[in-house]
């Protein structure tokens, strides 16, 4: 049985706008840095820091605290520990470039979740620039919603990607197609931990250019390769004994979900192993928060299509591709990988 709603809870819910928009001018005017570098400051020396005067600073300073995002003890004002953690710039877990994507994809498209919800379609992509019928192919029309796009996912993955590099299957594998593999992040993650390791890069051409960009930054342009297309349309690479398919199937309805997997296992050989890595739904069909949470997203602007779907469905999924599922691993940030073997 769930905890009962209490009054408050409902505020946040009703306020929910308000609350994303306390929690972002906080990252922007970086009162979360400044609280870093120096704990235990005033409102009026945090508002001199940031450059506000002092009845803003005291809305944003009374909001945060409300939210819990500082703690303020006596007149003084200090970070919550997860936000020294998640939401500081100085901090490598940092996720605040996942807060980009909220403000400037999620939030623009989510007036538009009662009509997708009856239409079962993803009316929220009026919002964004070109004619394609998901995000991911209008985003070479709009630099600013590419970079912010990429930059996001590239937040999220490096969020759960050092668990994900401790894998022993990765030891197993000499060369890997990282299907929709974005800018490179999870590649230069697991090559870093797998020396051996060929990744090739099966996206876009404006991913592919970001992702060289990034792989000839990290000097690993000898083991990291690019292959621009369109995985529903075009062959895979051959040569390989490994798909790796990094925040791909939610995307996707169970059907082109299973139809990708087909591919890829048309595409290995026996043997081959299939690895998808994403946020997991429970069982159960209640949480976590942040499943549950993210599915609206995929139904009004991605593909209209795609959910945060269970680990179950992914498995079944596989088992209709053909593979055998053979591993499951819960990772941080409730993010959780499957094996399937051919
Ligand atoms: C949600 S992002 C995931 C990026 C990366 N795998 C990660 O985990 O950080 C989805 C990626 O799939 C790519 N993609 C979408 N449709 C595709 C298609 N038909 N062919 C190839 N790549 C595609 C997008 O360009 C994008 O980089």
């Amino acid at each position: 049985m769930q905890d009962e709603l209490d009054f408050d809870q409902l505020v946040l819910l009703a306020c929910g706008h308000t609350a994303f928009h306390l929690l972002w001018a906080g990252v922007q005017l970086g009162v979360f840095d400044v609280l870093s570098k120096a704990p235990n400051l005033t409102r009026d020396e945090i508002a001199q820091r940031i450059g506000l005067e002092a009845q803003p600073a005291r809305i944003l300073m009374t909001g945060l605290a409300a939210l819990r995002l500082v703690q303020k003890e006596g007149e003084r004002f200090r970070n919550a520990p997860l936000v020294e953690r998640l939401l500081t710039r100085s901090s490598p877990e940092n996720m605040i470039d996942v807060l980009g994507w909220q403000r400037y994809i999620v939030y623009p498209a989510l007036v538009d979740f009662v009509d997708s919800l009856k239409q079962n379609k993803n009316v929220g992509l009026r919002h964004f620039k070109g004619d394609a019928d998901n995000i991911y192919h209008r985003l070479p029309h709009d630099p600013f919603i590419a970079k912010v796009f990429h930059d996001a996912m590239s937040s999220l993955s490096s969020a759960a990607n050092r668990a994900l590099a401790e894998l022993k299957v990765f030891d197993q594998i000499e060369h890997m197609v990282d299907a929709g593999g974005g800018d490179g992040t999870n590649a230069i993650a697991l090559v870093r931990a797998h020396p051996r390791l060929k990744v090739t890069i099966f996206d876009g051409p404006v991913a592919c250019d970001k992702a060289r960009e990034k792989v000839a930054q990290a000097g690993l342009a000898a083991n990291i390769f690019t292959h621009p297309g369109d995985f529903f349309v075009d062959p895979f690479p051959g040569g390989i004994d490994a798909v790796f398919f990094g925040h791909m199937m939610p995307i996707w309805s169970h059907a082109r979900d299973t139809a990708l997997l087909r591919k890829a296992y048309e595409a290995l050989p026996p043997g081959g192993k299939v690895i998808i890595f994403n946020m997991m739904g429970d069982d159960d069909e209640v949480g976590p928060m942040s499943a549950a949470l993210g599915s609206p997203y995929f139904l009004t602007v991605a593909t209209g299509e795609g959910m945060m779907y269970s680990w179950g469905e992914h498995e079944q999924h596989l088992i209709d591709a053909g593979f055998t599922p053979t591993e499951r691993h819960v990772l941080p940030k409730d993010h959780g990988v499957l094996i399937g073997v051919k």
